[in-house]
Order: structure tokens, then sequence, then C-alpha cells
């Protein structure tokens, strides 16, 4: 497994792989801790004195929303740096290189999303201070893999290995390729099962990976998902990663294959649990939002808790 150690000890977050099952565990003490701060309202200073930066380079909600909560709730402070391509010197044709290496000068950990895969790892070959990928391209999105896994764990706490049905954009969704990588580590054994439309199947590449590394998986080029849920654990559903593709005709025939209805829930399995990283497009009913098991806007909450954990163990030394 391969480790992304910094010149300062702490290792970066680059990808769901580089997480041991000691440390995944470590995570979640964590983030079960913060959760129940959260909730009787206790106030934490664990982090004053810390600055945090958020650079993203590619548009978000979730991600840089909940990383700038989770260091202001820890008693940090924030430099929101939302719109890199435009507001920066990026604009002027600085390098990621010379980017990085600037505002680790003034923060002590920067979270980056950047729409180039790969970004996050070429970042923290020049930096010193801890670097946080949240999301590369159609590379990785680990911390929203440990929200992801930390919420089928609260779900399924006595689960040593699921049957996860994945669904949609299997191709650019590095949502899938996190939390699949994740799964590897923290249950083996699993069953796998990706359902996209035949131009957007998982790569070939990653799929041998897996499966070599202890997933049990099983490509679904245009099939139909609803037979799979009756005895699933989870339907984990992406929408097409539209900004990614070049030809509007394709979006359109993609996103016409597939969407999550109260219907399509009828025969599943009752504990099942619907998650979706989110946005959501046109890929899944807002009419599934009132069904118990609708696991998403748990997932959105979970990623406060996970990403409080990530920065206190980034930066609480
Ligand atoms: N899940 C996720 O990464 O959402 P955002 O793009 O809104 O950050």
């Amino acid at each position: 497994m391969e480790r992304h150690q910094s010149w300062s000890g702490f290792p970066h977050v680059l990808s769901a792989s580089q997480f041991s099952a000691d440390e995944i565990t470590r995570i979640f003490e964590r983030a079960d801790s913060y959760r129940l701060d959260h909730h009787v309202g206790r106030h934490l200073d664990t982090l004053r004195g810390r600055i945090v930066g958020c650079a993203f380079f590619e548009n978000s909600t979730r991600t840089f929303t909940s990383f700038d909560a989770a260091a202001l709730r820890l008693g940090a402070q924030v430099v929101e740096l939302p719109g890199m391509v435009q507001y920066s010197s990026v604009a002027k044709g600085e390098t990621l290189e010379d980017t990085v290496r600037t505002l680790e000068c003034y923060m002590d950990a920067i979270v980056m999303r950047h729409p180039e895969t790969g970004a996050a790892k070429r970042a923290a070959a020049v930096m010193h201070k801890p670097l946080i990928n949240a999301g590369d391209g159609t590379g990785e999105h680990p911390t929203q893999a440990l929200l992801d896994l930390y919420t089928i764990r609260h779900r399924f706490p006595n689960e040593k290995a699921i049957k996860i049905v994945m669904l949609g954009d299997m191709k650019n969704g590095r949502t899938i390729h996190s939390l699949s990588r994740l799964l590897c580590t923290s249950m083996p054994g699993s069953e796998v099962h990706f359902v996209s439309p035949a131009s957007l199947g998982i790569p070939s590449k990653l799929f041998l990976k897996l499966s070599e590394n202890g997933l049990r998986c099983t490509d679904h080029p245009n099939e139909d998902f609803v037979p799979l849920l009756r005895d699933a654990h989870v339907l984990y559903v992406t929408r097409v990663q539209a900004e990614r593709m070049k030809s509007e005709k394709e979006i359109r025939a993609a996103r016409a294959m597939y969407c999550v209805t109260p219907k399509s829930l009828k025969k599943a399995s009752p504990h099942l649990a619907v998650m979706h990283p989110f946005p959501r497009v046109t890929e899944l009913s807002p009419d599934v939002d009132r069904d118990p098991r609708a696991a998403y806007f748990e997932q959105i909450q979970n990623g406060l808790y996970v990403r409080m954990a990530l920065l206190s163990l980034a930066l609480s030394r």
C-alpha cells in the first residue's frame, strides 16, 4: 500500500488507498466523538491559532463548506479561496507548484480541489505542510470515501462485508473510485456491482486492481440495476459527470439511461441504504427523500465530523 508521508510528519491525504484499517478506525473514533460534541453543542478549540486554507480550482458546495465549517468548529481560522481559477494568479499562468508553495507560507494546512487528475500528488510533492485532496479530476476524492464508509458503518454496524451496487458514471466518478479503494481495506470480501451506461464503465485497470485486492467485482454495462437491489446493503448513485464530457448528445443519452425513483425501490431490501455523494441532477428523484432508506443527507452531515477528525489529526501536533 502506497504511503504519502509529508515532510512535517503527518501524511497528506491523497488517496483512499493510503489508509490502514487502524487509521480508519482512529479517524472514525474521533469523528464519533465530534458527532457527540456537536449534538450536545460543546464548543471546541483544539485548533485555536491554526489557519486552514481551502483552495478550490473547481466548484463545490459540500466539500468546501464542510471543511470550512469543520475548521471553524475546531477553533481554527480559514482562508477561503473558492475561485482559484478566476481570482488567483493562476489566471496569469502561475503553476500549481508555485501556487501551493505560496499558500503554505501563510497557512498550516491546505485543502485543495482541482480538475486535473493527479494534481493533489503533484502539489504534495513540493509541499512541507499537510495537503488534503478534496477531489482531483476523475482520480480520487478520499475524504468523500471516508464519510461514505463512516455512513455505511453506522447503517450496518455488524457487517464485515457488504453487497453494494454502484450506479452511474463509473468512468469519471472519483467518489466511486475512492470508495471502492477504501472498501478493499475496510470491508474485504464485499460484492461490488458496477452498473453504468456502456460508454461510462469502470476503467478496466481499476476493476482489475480492486478484484486483486479483495473485492468481488462485477461489471454491468447498460443493465437494469433494480434486480440487484433485492439483497443489497447499499445502492450508491452518482450523476453523469457532464463537466468531464464533450458531447451534449452523449450527456443526454447517458442521463436518460437511469433514474432511481420510489418504484425502483419497491422490491429492494428493506434495509437498503440509498447513498449519493451529491450534487444530484436527474438520476435520483427527490421523491425518494421521504424513504427511510435514503441515507444521502446523513452522508452530508457525517462529512462534517469526518473532516473535523481529519483536520484535527493533521494539525493538532
Ligand atoms: N460530494 C461532493 O464532493 O460535493 P461537492 O462537489 O458539492 O463538494
